[in-house]
C-alpha cells in the first residue's frame, strides 16, 4: 500500500497498462482480462489485475496530466516493481495525414515542463519509448499506426498557437498530456515504456470523435499494447 495505491504487495503485475480514465481501466479489464480483480480504488483511481492469455496484467488509471501520471508511475515502479508500462490514451492530431481514430505510437515525447523537467537544468532531455515495445506494437498494428514524435503538454486549453505551429512544422504528430513523464521515469528506473494513442480530436481541423465512437478505437489500442508486451 502506498500514498495513492491501496493494492497489497504482489497484487500488481509486472506489466501495467495505463489509461488516463479509471472507467476505461474497468472497461478494458472486464473486456480483455480473465479473472480481473479490483486492486485499487483509492481516490476513485481504479486498478485491476487479471491475466491475458495466461500472462498477469494490471490495468490502472493515471488521471490527466504529468503530475498525476508521475504519482502513479512512481509508485507502480518503485513500490510495486512494475517493469513494463504502456500508456493507452487519446491525443489531438497535429498533422493533416493523421486522421481521427488513427493510432499513434509515440517514439519520443517533447515537453515544455512537467514534474521531471527541472532536474535536467539546461539540458533538453529527450524522453523516448522502449524500442522493443515500439517495434512489437508497430507489428501488432499491422503497419497502420503512425510512429513519431509527440508533444506532452501541460495545458489542454492552450492559448499559445505558435507553439503547436512550430511543433507541427517539425513533424510532431500529436499532442497529449502524460507520456514525457512516463518515458522519463522509465529511463530513470530502467523500465520499459510505450504510449499507444488514439486520435480523438484534430488540432488543425477542430474535428472530434464523439464519445460513443471511442470504444472501438480504445479496444484496438488495448490489443496493440497487450501484443507489444507479450508477443
Ligand atoms: N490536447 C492535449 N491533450 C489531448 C488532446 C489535445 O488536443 N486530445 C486528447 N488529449
Amino acid at each position: 500500500m502506498t500514498f495513492h495505491i491501496g493494492a497489497k504487495p504482489g497484487q500488481i503485475a509486472e506489466t501495467v497498462l495505463l489509461p488516463g480514465d479509471p472507467y476505461r481501466a474497468r472497461w478494458a479489464a472486464q473486456r480483455f482480462l480473465d479473472g480481473a480483480e479490483l486492486v485499487n480504488e483509492t481516490r476513485g483511481m481504479l486498478g485491476f489485475t487479471g491475466t491475458w492469455q495466461g500472462h498477469p496484467v494490471t490495468i490502472h488509471g493515471t488521471g490527466m496530466g504529468q503530475p498525476s501520471m508521475s504519482i502513479y508511475a512512481n509508485e507502480l515502479i518503485r513500490d510495486y516493481g512494475a517493469q513494463t508500462l504502456i500508456r493507452i490514451g487519446s491525443c489531438g492530431a497535429l498533422q493533416d495525414h493523421v486522421k481521427l481514430r488513427d493510432i499513434v505510437l509515440a517514439q519520443a515525447a517533447s515537453t515544455i515542463s512537467g514534474p521531471s523537467s527541472t532536474i535536467f537544468r539546461e539540458a533538453n532531455f529527450a524522453p523516448v519509448a522502449d524500442f522493443t515495445l515500439l517495434s512489437k506494437a508497430h507489428t501488432a498494428a499491422q503497419g497502420k499506426a503512425h510512429v513519431g514524435g509527440i508533444l506532452t503538454s501541460d495545458t489542454f486549453y492552450d492559448e499559445r498557437d505558435d507553439i503547436s505551429k512550430q511543433l507541427q512544422r517539425h513533424g510532431c504528430l500529436a499532442i497529449e498530456m502524460e507520456t514525457a513523464e512516463l518515458y522519463t521515469l522509465a529511463a530513470r528506473y530502467q523500465r520499459r515504456a510505450l504510449a499507444v494513442l488514439t486520435v480523438s480530436d484534430h488540432i488543425l481541423t477542430g474535428e472530434a470523435l464523439p464519445s460513443d465512437q471511442r470504444e472501438q478505437s480504445f479496444a484496438d489500442m488495448v490489443e496493440i499494447a497487450l501484443h507489444a508486451a507479450f508477443d
